[in-house]
């Protein structure tokens, strides 16, 4: 499935509805008492309030509850929620006549009753597609199962999903066409018009957004401006483009997502970051002469690729945390084109990065701990606010 997912990926980029006017609380420590001073009880929701929704991405024990630590974690830090893998086609629209709406529903359960903004992830992605779906060669057959997957999926949902992901990833890097199922099948990139048409159509008030990688890249980002313009120019409704922002402590350049965040934003769409993780770990592709592949299982168990399976060195944990300030102050720069900030995990432990490209490394790419602490970078990003 990462068949198409290239060497760069993992240098790879990414207030509407209730934008959650969550309370302050105050609270107030001793020493403080005597300084008369109150302080805000710190959160990222409540820290970034006036600036952007912060979100997380949920796994299916997130959802059921059944990690109750992680639970109450997203519940105090976050007010915008995605569901990582479990409203994908594959997972939701297994076969043709088969939905499976369980995790979902509880997904929409779970972010109403903490009061989130609730985003779908994904209607239109060539990857954990559904194999049925993937059979299809006819272009009015395709058309047929987009609509009567998107009427669906949508229509269940309406007025409880704030916003869609409506297409991911339909850019190859240098901008053209990525020749997906949907591209080959209706020869050209008019399945976009149809699926954002049809979310339009199917709930007119949800945000409808296109999330993709690598969409600091000049050339990558001149794809997006063809697509939202071409949306636009037909009267298309498309509120946001989604930079899913997988980054690395190396890369990309701030000025290189700073470009892009104004370059997006001058077409009339906001600018969400809408998977954010920042990864310090070597990568094959990295290695002297090493050429891509399409497995990376030879790397297992190699100490030299997992150099911190004991514990961050200094050194490293303060490249993380420089690199996450870097990256919020720019947030905050353009915090009037950047309605969502969402992470694409909530603990270091969870994190799809320590499987991805080689299978059990201990990676370190978000601002939670293991123990689903904050980490010196949760409080150095809370204190770019005060
Ligand atoms: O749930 C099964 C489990 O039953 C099985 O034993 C195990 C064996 O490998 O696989 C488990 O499924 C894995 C699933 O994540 C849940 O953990 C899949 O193999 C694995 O491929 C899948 O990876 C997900 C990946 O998308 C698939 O494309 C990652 O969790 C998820 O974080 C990642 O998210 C994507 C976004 O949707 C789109 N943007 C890129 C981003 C990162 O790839």
């Amino acid at each position: 499935m990462f068949k198409k997912i290239t060497f760069s990926f993992i240098l790879i980029s990414t207030c509407f509805l209730a934008c959650n006017s969550s309370k302050k609380e105050t609270v107030v420590s001793e020493s403080d008492t005597k300084k008369n001073i109150p302080q805000t009880k710190p959160s990222l929701k409540n820290n970034f309030n006036n600036d952007f929704l912060i979100g997380a991405a949920l796994n299916t024990s997130q959802i059921k509850e059944t990690d109750t630590n992680a639970v109450t974690l997203i519940a105090k830090e976050f007010n915008s929620i995605t569901p990582e893998n479990d409203m994908k086609w594959e997972q939701i629209h297994p076969k043709e006549n088969e939905y499976f709406f369980d995790v979902a529903d509880a997904y929409v359960v779970f972010g109403k009753k903490h009061n989130m903004h609730i985003v779908g992830h994904t209607l239109l992605w060539h990857s954990q597609l559904a194999p049925w779906v993937n059979e299809i060669k006819d272009k009015k057959k395709l058309e047929h199962h987009i609509e009567k997957h998107i009427n669906t999926v949508v229509g269940r949902y309406k007025g409880k999903i704030h916003s869609w992901d409506v297409v991911n990833e339909a850019l190859n890097e240098d901008g053209s066409p990525r020749e997906s199922l949907f591209y080959n099948v209706f020869g050209n990139e008019s399945y976009l018009e149809l699926a954002f048409r049809l979310a339009e159509k199917v709930d007119p008030e949800a945000q409808l957004i296109y999330n993709d990688y690598n969409l600091w890249k000049p050339e990558k980002r001149k794809g997006v401006i063809r697509i939202v313009e071409n949306l636009k120019s037909k009267g298309i409704k498309i509120d946001a483009v989604g930079m899913q922002a997988h980054w690395s402590v190396e890369g990309p350049s701030i000025e290189d997502i700073e470009n892009s965040i104004i370059a997006y934003s001058e077409l009339g769409v906001k600018v969400m970051f809408t998977e954010l993780d920042v990864t310090a770990l070597p990568n094959p592709w990295e290695l002297n002469g090493a050429a891509v592949e399409q497995s990376y299982e030879r790397y297992e168990g190699d100490l030299k690729m997992d150099p911190y399976r004991n514990g961050l060195t200094d050194e490293a944990k303060e490249k993380i945390t420089k690199r996450y300030e870097d990256i919020f102050k720019l947030f905050l720069k353009h915090r009037d084109k950047i309605s969502r900030v969402t992470f694409w995990g909530v603990t270091d432990g969870q994190s799809w990065l320590n499987n991805w490209p080689i299978k059990g490394r201990t990676n370190y790419p978000l601002l939670f701990d293991r123990a689903f602490q904050p980490k010196e970078v949760y409080h150095n990003v809370l204190a770019l606010k005060q």
